[in-house]
C-alpha cells in the first residue's frame, strides 16, 4: 500500500515527525521562513493532509489546490485563526489544534512578561549593560506593584484560567470579562465584570481571547481611554485583538504604564515599527508556548491529529468539538 503524502510547513520536533515519517510519506517545508503562497499552493498539490503553522492562511484556495483527496488539516497551534474553518467544513475536511499541552507554559510567559513590564526589568538589564550603573539610586527604574493589584483577564478559557490561578498565588484579586463563562462557572478567586468596569479598574489586563470578528480590534483608542494611568496591557493572544495605533499612542502619551506583548498586528512586527522606540514596552517573538517540552508535546498531538484524519478515524482535538 502506498503511504499518503503529507506537507508539513516547517521542521517540527521530532517526536511529531518521527510519528508521521513512519506512517506517511512526509514533505517537509526545509526553511526556516514559511513558505511563500505560490510555494505552498505548489507543495500540497496532491496531499491527503497538511500540517500547518498559524503563519500559514489555510483557506479555500489552499484546500482546493491541494485536490479533492485532502482529508484532514492539522495546525500546530492552539489558536486556528489562520485556518478558514468553514471553508474545511464545507469540503467535510476536519481540523485539528493543539490545546491543553501548552496553557501552563503559555501562562507562565503571560506572567513573565506582566512581572518584566510591571517592574521595568527590560530596561534594567540595559541600563546595567549600557554601563550606567553608577550607585544604589532612590529613584531609579520604578515600577508599579504586582501583588495586591487588580487584574483584568479578558478570556477566561484554558490559559486564562491557569494565569488566575498564578496571580491569586501573587495575592491579586482577579475580575474577568468573558460572555461565555458565567459567574457560577468561574474559579474560586475569580470576579465577572463588564469589560468597561474591568478596563476601569484593572491594574493589569491580560488578553486571553481568540482573533474573532468580534475580538477584533477589542483594544482600542476607546478602551485605552478608560484604563488607568498606571495600567499594563499584557498581549499573549492575537495581535489584531489590540489597535496598534490606539496602543503606540497609550504608551508614547505614557497614557497607561507600560504594555507587554508576545504578539503583534502585523507579525512579524516590522522592524521601523514606532512602538520598537518605546522604552515602556517589552516585546517577545510570539514565544509564549515555547518551551522544549511543549513544543514536543504540541509536536505529537499535531502528527496524531494528522495521522486520525487520514484513517478517518476522530482527531484527539478537533476545532469546532466541544471541550476543545
Ligand atoms: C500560538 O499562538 C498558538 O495558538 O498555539
Ligand atoms: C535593596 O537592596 C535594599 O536593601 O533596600
Amino acid at each position: 500500500m502506498t503511504k499518503p503524502k503529507v506537507f508539513v510547513t516547517r521542521r517540527i520536533p521530532e517526536e511529531g515527525l518521527r510519528l508521521l515519517e513512519a506512517a506517511c510519506e512526509v514533505d517537509v517545508w526545509p526553511e526556516d521562513l514559511p513558505p511563500s503562497r505560490d510555494a505552498l499552493l505548489e507543495r500540497v498539490r496532491g496531499v491527503e493532509g497538511i500540517l500547518s503553522m498559524l503563519t500559514e492562511r489555510i483557506d479555500a484556495e489552499v484546500m482546493d489546490a491541494a485536490g479533492p483527496q485532502l482529508k484532514v488539516i492539522s495546525n500546530y497551534a492552539v489558536g486556528y485563526d489562520n485556518v478558514d474553518i468553514p471553508a474545511a467544513t464545507a469540503r467535510g475536511i476536519p481540523v485539528g489544534h493543539t490545546p491543553g499541552v501548552l496553557t501552563e507554559t503559555t501562562a507562565d510567559f503571560a506572567f513573565a512578561l506582566l512581572m518584566a513590564a510591571a517592574r521595568r526589568l527590560v530596561e534594567a538589564d540595559a541600563f546595567v549593560r549600557a554601563g550606567r550603573w553608577k550607585t544604589w539610586e532612590p529613584q531609579r527604574l520604578l515600577g508599579v506593584d504586582i501583588y495586591g493589584a487588580t487584574l483584568g483577564l479578558v478570556g477566561l478559557g484554558r490559559i486564562g484560567r491557569a494565569v488566575a490561578r498564578r496571580a491569586l498565588g501573587f495575592g491579586m484579586r482577579v475580575l474577568y470579562y468573558d460572555p461565555a463563562v458565567p459567574s457560577e462557572d468561574a474559579p474560586a478567586g475569580c470576579s465577572p465584570a463588564a469589560l468597561d468596569t474591568l478596563l476601569r479598574q484593572a491594574d493589569f489586563i491580560s488578553l486571553h481571547v481568540p482573533l474573532t470578528p468580534q475580538t477584533r480590534r477589542l483594544i482600542d483608542a476607546a478602551a485605552f481611554a478608560k484604563m488607568k494611568p498606571t495600567a499594563v496591557l499584557v498581549n499573549t493572544a492575537r495581535g489584531p485583538v489590540v489597535d496598534p495605533q490606539a496602543l503606540y499612542e497609550a504608551l508614547s502619551s505614557r497614557r497607561i504604564f507600560a504594555a507587554a506583548l508576545d504578539v503583534t498586528d502585523p507579525e512579524p512586527i516590522p522592524p521601523d515599527s514606532p512602538l520598537l522606540q518605546l522604552d515602556n514596552l517589552v516585546i517577545a517573538p510570539h514565544i509564549g508556548s515555547a518551551s522544549r517540552a511543549t513544543r514536543g508535546k504540541m509536536a505529537r498531538i499535531a502528527a496524531e491529529n494528522l495521522l486520525a484524519g487520514l484513517r478517518g478515524a476522530p482527531l484527539l482535538h478537533r476545532v469546532g468539538v466541544a471541550g476543545d
